[in-house]
């Protein structure tokens, strides 16, 4: 899988994507992640990507040459599945969405600042619009890094063990259940006897159960969706 990133603040990628699984995955080949800088797309001589909003009103809007640029010139390379603007008005991501992207081959984001984005871009390039959350961030960027890590670590091969991501919390419509390590006792806490007794049928079923609970308590709007 290949994503292409579109950023006015490309070094804000720095982080999230060398580091950890995302690391892994684009070392082991399984995804490439792109980041294009939108300033060196502007065809403004000061390499403005932004300018004032027609009509009035405070903030700046994005402007289309630069976007159009860039997309057009990526377009021109290779087929995109889809052209993501992350926005906080878009469809609200969760995990089925991260799954049904998985299947994909090329994806690019666009990451969003200001007041927003020329709404002609929305109209005639953007393909999918995806919000995290419902709040405001400062830009897509953090945005852009959360969907990328959360769709990265689905790729067949990623994750050492390949039933981990099926175990993930949501994955099933649950919430995972708790988890111990060692010791067995620390100040009196202890963990649950019966993760003890090997015996695997009853530490499933008690899983299972565990995870029933924790979603009917703490995300009961999970457990009553269907
Ligand atoms: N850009 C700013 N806020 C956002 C959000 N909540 N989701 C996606 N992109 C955003």
């Amino acid at each position: 899988m290949r994503i292409d990133i579109i950023s006015i603040f490309p070094e804000m990628f720095d982080g999230p994507f060398n580091h950890s699984i995302v690391k892994r995955a684009k070392e082991k080949g399984l995804v490439e992640i792109v980041i294009h800088n939108l300033r060196e797309y502007s065809e403004n001589k000061h390499k403005n990507v932004d300018d004032y909003a027609f009509g009035g009103g405070a903030g700046m809007v994005m402007m289309i040459q630069p976007i159009d640029k860039c997309v057009t010139q990526l377009k021109s390379e290779r087929e995109y599945d889809e052209i993501i603007y992350l926005s906080p008005d878009g469809e609200l991501f969760n995990q089925g969405l991260a799954n049904s992207f998985i299947e994909y081959n090329n994806i690019i984001l666009l990451c969003g600042h200001y007041k927003g984005i020329d709404e002609r871009i929305r109209k005639h390039i953007i393909t999918r619009e995806i919000s995290i959350g419902d709040y405001v961030l400062s830009g897509g960027e953090l945005a852009a890094a959360v969907f990328t890590d959360s769709i990265v670590r689905l790729i067949p091969g990623v994750l050492g063990d390949e039933t981990s991501a099926l175990s993930d919390s949501f994955q099933d419509g649950l919430i995972s259940p708790p988890v111990f390590t060692r010791p067995r006792e620390y100040k009196s806490w202890k963990v649950p006897d019966i993760l003890l007794s090997g015996n695997d049928k009853l530490i499933q079923k008690w899983k299972l159960e565990e995870s029933i609970e924790r979603t009917k308590k703490k995300r009961p709007d999970l457990y009553n969706k269907d």
